[in-house]
C-alpha cells in the first residue's frame, strides 16, 4: 500500500498527500515543505508544476472518475 495519494479535483489539480520527492527533468528536487501540494493539471499555471488557482479563470472542465465495477455473477 502506498503511502501517497493522488486524487484529481472536479475541474482543478492534482491533490497530492504524504512523503514525495518531486524533481525537476533533470532531477533537481523542489523544495516541498508541505504534507499536501496541488499540481497544475490544466496547464495554465504560471507556477508549475504547482497550480497557482488559473484553472479557475479559465474554465478548466475535467470530473475524473475511478472506473468501478458492476457486481457481476
Ligand atoms: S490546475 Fe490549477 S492552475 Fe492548472
Amino acid at each position: 500500500m502506498s503511502d501517497v495519494t493522488i486524487t484529481p479535483r472536479k475541474n482543478g489539480p492534482y491533490r497530492v498527500e504524504g512523503p514525495i520527492k518531486l524533481v525537476d527533468p533533470e532531477g533537481n528536487a523542489f523544495t516541498v515543505n508541505e504534507p499536501v501540494i496541488f499540481l497544475c493539471r490544466c496547464g495554465h499555471s504560471g507556477n508549475k508544476p504547482f497550480c497557482d488557482g488559473t484553472h479557475k479563470t479559465i474554465g478548466f472542465q475535467a470530473d475524473t472518475k475511478a472506473p468501478t465495477t458492476a457486481a457481476t455473477e
